[in-house]
Parts: C-alpha cells; structure tokens; sequence
C-alpha cells in the first residue's frame, strides 16, 4: 500500500545519476507495495559552488516504476554528471486510495511551487477535508484531490507562521504530525533545510538502512520532546550531540517501507516506532519521540537483517509468484526448523513457550486474519480444535471489528498477516489488546508492526514475499498453526497418536510438495483449456474449504476471471443452479472423513451435465471415472492434505493469469501491504 524510499548520502560523492538509479532500484523493490504512479524530489541544479539557492525537482509519472525511470533521463536542466556529495532525495510509488493515478495525484507532494516542503506518504489521514478547509481559507492553494497534500501545506502553514526564526525541522514536523489524524509513514524534504531529513511513522511501517564505516553502535538513545535541538543554520554538524550513528565521517541512510529496498545497500537496519521521528542533520541520526509513554525503552537498536539479496530476486522464474510458489517445499522446511524434533516428536515454538501454561487455560482462541492469512486460520481450525481441545473462532479482521465482538481475558487471540502490517489486523490486534485478551502474532516480516505490538508470536520463515498473489507464506502459516496445535498437544495421552501421524506427515511434506509441483505441465495444459472462460467455482469441504477458498481467491485477483470457493455441503442450497454443461468447476476429493459427501456432491454436479475437473488422491479410480480431467495428488494425512490441494490452484491461477496475458505480480487495483483500513 505505497512504497516509500528514500536515500541520503552525506560526504558520500554521488552523481545525480547514481542518486537516480539508486532511488528508482528501491522503488522497483517496492512496486509490489502499489503501483499506479511514482515520483522522486531531489535536488535541482546548483548555479555556482556556494549558491545556497537550493531547489528542488519533482518528477511524477502515472503508471509504473518503469514509466518514471525513463522520464527521469528527459530533464535536460538536471545534469546526470553533477556530484552531489551530501544529498537527500526522497521517492514514492503509489496505490491509489484518494484520486485517481495521475502525476498531480502522485508523490511527493509539495507545499507551493516553490517546493519549500516536499512529502512522501503511505497510509491515510483520516482528517484531511477539517484541514484542507482550514488551509483553503487561510489562502493555501490545493492542486490534488489526495489526502497526503494536506500535509506539506500544513507544514508550510506552520513555517509561515513561526514565532521562532530557528526553528528546527523537526519541531516544524513534529507540530504538523500532532494535527494529523489517521495512519502514516512519512519522509519530509525541504529547501529550508538542505540535507535534513525527517521521518516519522503512525500505524504504517518505516525502517532506515544505514551505511557507514563506522562501527555502527547497536543502540541510539532516543530524545524526548523536550529536548532542545539546533538546526543547520546555526550549527551545521552533529547538532544534538548524540553520537550513536553520523559521527561526522561518510554516511548514507536508506528510508523505506520494507527491508527488501535496502538490503542490497546494508544490514544494518533500525525500525521505527510509532511516534518516532528520525531525524538526520549534518549527516547525523537521532530519534526524537513525539509522544512520550510510561515504560518507554529509551533507545532504539540497529539490528541486522538476515534476509539475503538473492531472496528478493526472481532468479530464473518469470514471475516472483512463480518463483514463490516453487519455493514451497524449501519455505515449509524453514518454517519448522529448529521447531519440529522428528526423533523425539516434539515441538517447541520458542516465541511461545513462556506463555504456553497461560494459552492451555484459556476460555477459547480467537484466529483473526484477512484474505489468504485468514484462510490459513479457517484451514487450521479443525487441527487446532482436535489438538487444544478448545474452542477456535476464526474471524475476518474487518468484520470482527464491525461488530465489536466480545472478547475477553481469558481468551488468546492470533493475529495472522504475511506482512505484519494489515491495518485491519493491527487495529483488531490492538482492540483485542485493549480488551485484556493475550495476543499472538504469527507473521512473516521480523520488526513488523503486528510482530512488535502482540504479547508473543510465532515467526513464519517463508523468505520474503514479493509477488502479491500469497503463496509460500499461506503454506507456512498453515504449517506454523498446526506445530502450534501440536505443542499444546504434547501432554494429551489420548491424543498422541494423532500427533505422530502429523509429525510423520510433515516429516515427508516437502518431498510431496515437490511431487505436486511436477504436476505444472499438467495443470498448464488444463489452463490451456479454461482461459477464455468466464467463471470457475471451486468446490470442497472439511479440511479442503480453505483450499476453495484461497484457490477462488487466486484466481480472482491475478486472473480476473469470475471465481467463487464453494463449500460443498451448500451444493445444493443454492450453488447447484450455476452448474450446467458450460460451467467449469473444480472439485477436491480427497480420501478423507468427508470423501462419501464429496462423490455426493460429485454426483448432484454430473447429473446436471457439469463436467468436473476433480483434485484426488492418486490412483482413485472411482473418481478418475466421472471427472472431466484429474489431478492426482499424493496422499497424506487429512489436516496437511489442504497444503497439498491449494498448490495446484496456485498454478493453475498463475498459466492463467500468464495466458490471459496479465501481470501476475502486478494484479491491478491491489497492493501486497494493506496498510489502509
Ligand atoms: C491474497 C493476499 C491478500 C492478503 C491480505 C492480508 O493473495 O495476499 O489477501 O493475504 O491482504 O495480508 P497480510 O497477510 O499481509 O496481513
């Protein structure tokens, strides 16, 4: 939902064109965040040596990355060549939430024609029509129809009103951010303040890489509000004396949204927090709060990212879904390392394990998750209520908070989210939290918000995830709830020979994965056939409905054909009218406790002239015989077979999506962060 980026390079020579390339490289990281326009600020040529005149150059494009890359290289009045040896420019690619794609509409955003104050934004402010009027009629001039653009205006506003002529950046920004209601990670540029860069963050992500030679300490103290701090003007190095990163030798800083922008350039991270303000003057970082709370750990830490550049690139695979979905056998392996002893059969999710005594007393679970994340919940539920034996409520995140549900004490909640980062989730995560209730983060993005602010959580290991479409992160969440069922299974007498037959199941997992993803030529001629349609209902039930589901799912999104996930059981109370001898269906018929209902099912479907494209075990003859066309796949105990059966549709929606002639990582209208409510 928004890609920010930004990079600051101080007694670090770099031509404007390295400043360029570096800053589109990390919007492509980020494309996958929204991608319906993009646009860079930085700054603009400089007449003589000591012209302190600073100018700032904004370029925005609608359409991709791609698009604002060549745009770039046509702006004869900024010199490719120039060096820039100290240097802060700031990028943004965009998903649309308020006005259509257009560069107008597009960031960053400015404070008047002048570029005082340019701004890059991701997230929503919630009250942006109170201070759009308020600015109007004070005489400012709106040019967008975006939310975002109340923000460099309003601090424009403050600047012109300043009783103090010193007045620091980041006092000017901390002024503006406290009128803002809503969700945003922010990056503020300004001639004003050449070089300074200011950031800060509520409710959407924001990290900083930092470069250095510098043995880079692992903790920066942080400042409180009341600090006071000089600006540029009157002291131009190390201002504020906190000496932790930038200690006046060569620095570069990298602001983005997610690790995947910085990586390339460093390790060496530092997450913000909501209301923090990162503010970087003569080459110096400090962290400034804007809200002081009780308990607040005064310092932030520089931590070292384990993620790996060859992660986030797309190797030999056309498309990183693709490449995404044939990493599922080695991503399931990362998900249970470490955590699943196969000699001694026993589990333990080290996140986990301190707060297992309070989990076993619970009242119920509470498995919240949006999209794919959730279906990985309503995939679990069956395991999770036969190992906990409790009660386990599986709850769309919006949905949920629409109806204030009652939540307790005494219940646990889970919060699912490949990013960590779904405002729906983070705003039922903090409900949850603010009704007493234990909570627990099972999410794919180390440092991300809903890893930070559950009590404790579970990390699921699938490597990043790029492409939009989840794939390998559905899998392994699904692997993580199930470990989960098995640790606070593991005293249950009764119960521990279903949990062998389950660790014997995933002991055996990535080898049937890779059995499943031989099927793609298969499955690509099956998409061959089915391209041109239309429609396709997929249909199942018992441990499969997920599957159903989260294959309709796929399909919709990259394929935007007509999908809908049928459980089977409501066959015949009202989806059997769409079948006939036209309508594709997919049927998933696994020799499991619901098998006689599915052939029922089968039959309701054959007798209408419906011709099935049916998912079995293998060698099912029985089946082979009414279906249309099989895929056969391997067998294994009915609560993993779901991992199985979903593989095929992740395939099948891809070859479509390609044969339809559509950007399978680029689905339009969406954005792999749903960072907005
Ligand atoms: C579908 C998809 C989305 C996400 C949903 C939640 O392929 O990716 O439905 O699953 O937006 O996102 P996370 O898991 O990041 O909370």
């Amino acid at each position: 939902m928004c890609g920010i980026f930004a990079y600051l390079n101080y007694q670090v020579p770099r031509t404007r064109k390295e400043i360029f390339e570096t800053l589109v490289n990390g919007l492509l990281r980020l494309e996958y965040r929204g991608y319906d326009s993009a646009g860079i600020a930085v700054d603009g040529p400089k007449k003589t040596a000591t012209d302190n005149n600073n100018i700032i150059c904004i370029i925005k494009t609608k359409g991709k990355v791609k698009a604002l890359d060549e745009e770039l290289y046509k702006k004869d009045s900024l010199d490719l060549d120039e060096e820039l040896y100290t240097h802060f420019g700031i990028a943004h690619t965009r998903w649309a939430t308020h006005g259509e794609p257009s560069p107008v509409n597009s960031h960053p955003h400015r404070s008047d024609k002048e570029h005082e104050f340019v701004v890059i934004h991701n997230g929503i402010i919630t009250n942006y029509k109170e201070l759009k009027a308020y600015l109007i009629n004070k005489g400012y001039e709106f040019e967008s129809e975006t939310d975002t653009e109340v923000i460099p205006k309003l601090t424009k506003y403050v600047y012109d009103n300043r009783e103090d002529d010193n007045i620091t950046f980041s006092t000017l920004v901390e002024r503006v951010i406290k009128q803002l209601e809503g969700a945003f990670a922010l990056v503020f540029k300004s001639r004003h303040f050449p070089s300074e860069a200011v950031s800060t963050r509520r409710g959407s992500p924001l990290l900083i890489g930092v470069r250095s030679e510098q043995e880079l300490t692992t903790d920066i103290p942080i400042q409180y509000n009341s600090v006071q701090e000089k600006n540029s003007h009157n002291r131009p190095d190390c201002p504020s004396g906190i000496n932790s990163v930038g200690d006046g030798r060569p620095v570069e800083y990298y602001f983005a949204s997610d690790a995947s922008a910085i990586i390339e350039h460093t390790n060496k991270v530092l997450y913000l927090e909501d209301n923090d303000m990162a503010v970087v003057i003569g080459g110096e970082l400090s962290i400034r709060r804007v809200k002081q709370q009780d308990g607040e750990v005064p310092v932030r830490a520089i931590q070292t990212l384990q993620m790996e550049l060859q992660q986030i690139m797309k190797g030999n695979f056309d498309a990183f879904m693709q490449k995404e979905i044939f990493e599922q056998p080695e991503s399931v392996v990362n998900t249970m390392r470490g955590r699943i002893c196969f000699d001694s059969n026993t589990v333990i999710l080290g996140g986990l394990k301190d707060h297992l005594k309070e989990i076993k007393r619970c009242r119920r679970l509470i498995v919240i998750g949006c999209g794919t994340s959730f279906h990985a919940a309503v995939a679990t539920r069956q395991v999770l209520e036969e190992l906990t034996e409790l009660s386990v409520m599986v709850e769309l995140a919006s949905d949920f908070l629409d109806r204030n549900t009652p939540v307790f004490r005494d219940d646990v909640c889970f919060f699912i989210s490949q990013s960590g980062e779904t405002a729906d989730t983070l705003m039922a995560l903090r409900y949850c939290k603010g009704q007493g209730a234990l909570t627990v983060g099972i999410t794919n993005t180390v440092g991300s918000s809903i890893c930070r602010e559950t009590d404790c959580g579970v990390h699921v290991n699938a490597g990043p995830e790029i492409g939009v479409a989840s794939t390998k992160a559905y899998t392994s969440q699904f692997v993580a709830l199930t470990m989960f069922g098995l640790m606070m299974s593991e005293d249950r007498l009764s119960l521990q020979p279903r949990r062998m037959e389950i660790i014997e199941g995933f002991k055996v997992l990535p080898e049937l994965i890779k059995q499943v993803l031989a099927l793609d030529e298969k499955i690509k001629a099956i998409a061959d056939e089915l391209y041109e349609q239309k429609s396709l209902l997929v249909m199942g039930r018992g441990f499969h409905y997920a599957t159903c589901l989260e294959g309709a799912l796929k399909i919709k999104e990259i394929t935007y054909m007509h999908s809908e996930g049928i459980l089977a059981g409501e066959l015949k109370h009202g989806p059997l009218a769409l079948i006939d001898k036209d309508m594709p269906v997919i049927m998933i018929i696994m020799k499991d406790a619901c098998y006689t209902k599915c052939q029922n099912a089968l039959q309701q479907v054959t007798a209408r002239s419906g011709r099935p494209i049916i998912l079995c075990c293998q060698d099912d003859h029985e089946i082979s015989q009414m279906a249309y066309h099989t895929i056969e796949l391997p067998h294994t105990v009915d609560c993993l077979q779901g991992i199985l059966s979903v593989i095929p549709l992740q395939l099948l929606s891809f070859h479509l999506a390609v044969l339809r002639g559509y950007d399978v990582d680029f689905p339009r209208n969406l954005a792999k962060s749903v960072t907005v409510e």
